[in-house]
């Protein structure tokens, strides 16, 4: 499987952080939705799965309030392995993981991209080009707000969306998080 062979090429190229283990993704390859998240934290550094932990928690929760689950969407991250002490993304760790992102992108070919937080809304609405990423608004204008773009080839829908960590330390997040999920339903 494709997948399974692009994993195998990120473990053979010893990226920055590759001291760590590899988190690749998980859920339906054939899924119609990609969530993208930001980096590993240590839960999901100790299984080698994306959203295991309290975060994982509240995305599994919104979810099931539009009646979806693993099944029915594929989640990754921006960075494939986990930075010491959760600190953010450099550069140079976005430029290093991501081709292999956008390769997964290309290989699950999902219609709807869901991004968690700036660092995947920053990427994918630069269209791929970290360079870029500066150029983006912030969450907090974009999240809600579906945006078409072309994306590995295809027209794609990109949904922002708060982080599903925000809301754990700002309770206020959680309805707009709530309401925002609506908005995928409303593409399915
Ligand atoms: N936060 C993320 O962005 N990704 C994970 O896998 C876990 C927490």
């Amino acid at each position: 499987m494709e997948l399974e062979e692009l994993k195998k090429e990120i473990e053979s190229k010893n990226l920055p952080l590759a001291e760590n283990n590899l988190v690749f993704g998980k859920g339906n390859p054939k899924a119609k939705i990609l969530f993208i998240g930001e980096a590993p934290g240590a839960k999901e550094d100790e299984l080698g799965v994306p959203f295991v932990g309290s975060a994982g928690k509240e995305l599994d929760k919104l979810l099931n309030s539009i009646n979806l689950d693993l099944d029915d969407v594929y989640i990754a991250n921006i960075l494939k392995y986990r930075p010491p002490n959760n600190r953010n993304p450099s550069i140079e760790e976005i430029k290093s993981h991501t081709p292999f992102l956008i390769k997964q992108i290309s290989i699950i070919n999902p219609k709807i991209i869901c991004t968690l937080g700036n660092y995947a809304t920053k990427f994918v609405l630069s269209g791929f080009e970290v360079l870029g990423m500066n150029k983006i608004e912030g969450i907090s204008k974009l999240h809600g707000k579906p945006k078409n773009i072309v994306l590995a080839g295809s027209p794609r829908i990109v949904i922002p969306l708060y982080h599903p960590a925000s809301m754990l330390y700002n309770p206020g997040l959680r309805k707009v998080l709530e309401l925002d999920f609506k908005v995928i339903s409303s593409f399915l």
